[in-house]
């Protein structure tokens, strides 16, 4: 083939071209396994951008030979809009679970049950890691990779072929012999490593632009701080340019298939030493167990591994290995009789609670929040727990000094699970919810059922006036650029802003903020010194917005971006509104009933917006 590669690409025959990108995608899928694969190079980078360069210089002369797994899909251009729907060619369900080996004893029983074998007869399983990412559809016709999808709804996925090729992990080309057509499923996942050095890269990112944001500059596009692996993994395959999907670490384990113009193994592990001889990775944990009996060890071993492993796992799934078992079987609902997810527990650590914090919210709500000795739960350090509300508190009799147990299930906030009262110290004493805001001393009170208490002070609690602010020049409300959290607080601090409409006022102010550290007059910088009056432009330039975005900002209570539509949608104009709201005041009054027979609306919401306006 090499004598081909020097000619000029337009001097090709049609034939010529095929035969040339068949042997350059084969060629370069082989360096790219080297490269990725197994760190074990054959040629250099610049041999490699050559043979990738000519690829291209083909394709553009021939778009219409352009090959399903051409290497320049790999990197591809970004979709202009959204991904394409993709039918799966057999559904992808989803697993029962179970949490004990109560559980999985029942679970092999109705198996048993249902194929009417006696208690001798052994189920012999095949044990997975149950890898907590995104599920993914890859199409192979003739063994060359097609199309891949995201699950969707189970049976119509995203088409996110274009960066699924970026994933080192995913054969473009299966190992002969393999099925005419077969879709096989698989499991796309951020190593917890990679993970931690993603998100750092992404907080740093957005430090930067919230730093761009208080210099007043223009900000590029929003960036993203995953809460987990799973949702980074998922993050990265959903991006609408292929380039951003390939900057990320993203591996790939098989386990299942979907339809297939052939049965492609006699059984369950058979398939799976089929899937490493097509080239897919398999989890190298992957087990057969002769017996049922055997769960439950390989269930607590690695549970114990889990920690040191390299990426999340939420259980580890059990198939059974026989596949006329498995059709018989079949399946109830959207989950098959034949498999069962055997979860974890939720991570778990012990540590002790040195205060509970009281924040107020932009509503005034009073929320408590442990602090804690910072303590490693499934390998993230931990300083804070939420307490949902005093009620909680009390209900476990939570005290400051107590040895608590936390847990952290999956992502996001850890929760106090128990009081170790046994590690108790004396004198410790019941935690008394305040009863006044802690920000500005006025009561605070709960509304018959609810169980939150809040601040009645306001708009003369500085903390909800203070989070109103924030809220009101937020992103998805006002959308005031370079006014930032860290803005109005200073603004706020400085007396200059207390009210939404302050705001709009700040112009008087100018003077003022010029003398700012970093403001203006003293400024080194040329942006520094144009920040105000950057400011003031930008505030100028929001002072019209849709009806909907103004009444969003106002962060009533109850009042979310759907409700804000519901009531622009309704009254038109900010005066009619304002109008009719006062008016509303009067039960039974004209106003009322109109406000009432919004479609949404319920008489919760109304009474909110009435008591605002009055
Ligand atoms: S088999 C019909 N095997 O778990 C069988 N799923 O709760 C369907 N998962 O959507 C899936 N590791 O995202 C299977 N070794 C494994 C798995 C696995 C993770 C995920 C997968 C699926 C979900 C089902």
């Amino acid at each position: 083939m090499t004598p081909l590669r020097t000619r000029d690409p337009a001097s090709l025959t049609e034939a010529e071209a095929a035969e040339e990108l068949a042997a350059l995608a084969a060629e370069i899928a082989h360096h790219d396994a080297l490269y990725h694969g197994q760190d074990a190079p054959e040629i250099s980078d610049a041999e490699y951008d050559a043979l990738v360069a000519r690829n291209r210089a083909i394709e553009a002369r021939f778009p219409a030979l352009l090959r399903p797994d051409s290497p320049s899909r790999r990197v591809g251009a970004a979709a202009a809009e959204g991904f394409a729907k993709s039918r799966h060619g057999e559904p992808m369900l989803s697993l029962n679970n179970v949490f004990s080996a109560g559980e999985f004893a029942e679970f092999c029983a109705s198996i048993r049950r249902f194929l009417g074998l006696s208690a001798e007869e052994a189920l012999r399983f095949v044990a997975e890691p149950k890898i907590d990412g995104l599920s993914i559809n890859l199409l192979y016709e003739d063994g060359a990779f097609v199309k891949g999808a995201t699950r969707g709804d189970g049976v119509e996925g995203e088409d996110v072929t274009q960066n699924l090729l970026t994933i080192p992990d995913l054969p473009r080309h299966l190992r002969a012999p393999f099925p005419a057509r077969i879709e096989i499923r698989g499991e796309v996942f951020m190593d917890k490593a990679d993970f931690l050095a993603f998100r750092a890269a992404q907080e740093a990112a957005l430090a930067e632009r919230e730093a761009r944001r208080a210099r007043g500059e223009k900000l590029g596009d929003a960036i993203v701080v995953p809460a987990n692996p799973r949702n980074a993994a998922a993050g990265s395959v959903r991006q609408l340019d292929a380039r951003v999907t390939a900057a990320r670490p993203l591996k790939l384990f098989a386990y299942a298939m979907g339809a297939s113009s052939e049965p492609a193994a006699e059984s369950h592990h058979a398939f799976l030493q089929r899937l490493e001889h097509w080239g897919f990775k398999v989890n190298p944990l992957s087990t057969l167990l002769e017996t049922e009996a055997a769960a439950e060890d390989f269930q607590r071993r690695i549970g114990d591994q889990r920690a040191a492993l390299g990426y999340d796992i939420d259980g580890v799934v059990y198939k059974l290995d026989r596949l006329d078992w498995q059709r018989r079987l079949g399946f109830v609902g959207r989950a098959p009789r034949w498999a069962i997810a055997w979860k974890f527990p939720a991570e778990q650590a012990t540590t002790v609670l040195l205060d509970i914090e009281i924040q107020v919210g932009r509503t005034g709500a009073l929320t408590p929040r442990a602090v804690m000795q910072p303590v490693t739960v499934g390998g993230v350090v931990v300083r804070h727990a939420t307490l949902h509300n005093e009620d909680e508190i009390a209900r476990k009799d939570i005290r400051i000094g107590d040895t608590v147990r936390i847990q952290r299930a999956g992502d996001v906030i850890p929760q106090v699970v128990e009081v170790l009262l046994d590690k108790r110290p004396p004198g410790a004493q019941p935690f008394v919810f305040p009863t006044t805001c802690p920000a500005c001393g006025s009561h605070a009170i709960r509304d018959g059922e609810d169980v939150v208490r809040r601040c009645t002070g306001g708009l003369v609690c500085p903390a909800q006036a203070v989070e109103r602010l924030k809220h009101f020049v937020s992103r998805r409300a006002m959308d005031i650029e370079g006014l930032g959290e860290e803005n109005i607080q200073k603004l706020f601090d400085e007396g200059l802003v207390r009210s939404p409409a302050d705001i709009f006022r700040l112009a008087r102010h100018a003077d003022r903020m010029r003398q700012w550290e970093g403001w203006g007059a003293s400024a080194k910088k040329p942006e520094e010194a144009r920040k105000v009056a950057k400011l003031l432009d930008a505030i100028e330039a929001r002072r019209n917005v849709p009806l909907e975005r103004f009444i969003f900002a106002l962060g009533i209570r109850r009042i979310g971006e759907q409700n804000a539509k519901l009531l622009a949608r309704h009254y038109h104009t900010l005066e009619e509104w304002r109008a009719k709201m006062i008016a509303a005041h009067v039960i039974g009054s004209e106003a009322r009933e109109e406000l009432g027979s919004i479609q949404g609306i319920g008489p919760a919401i109304a009474e909110e917006l009435v008591e605002f306006f009055a």
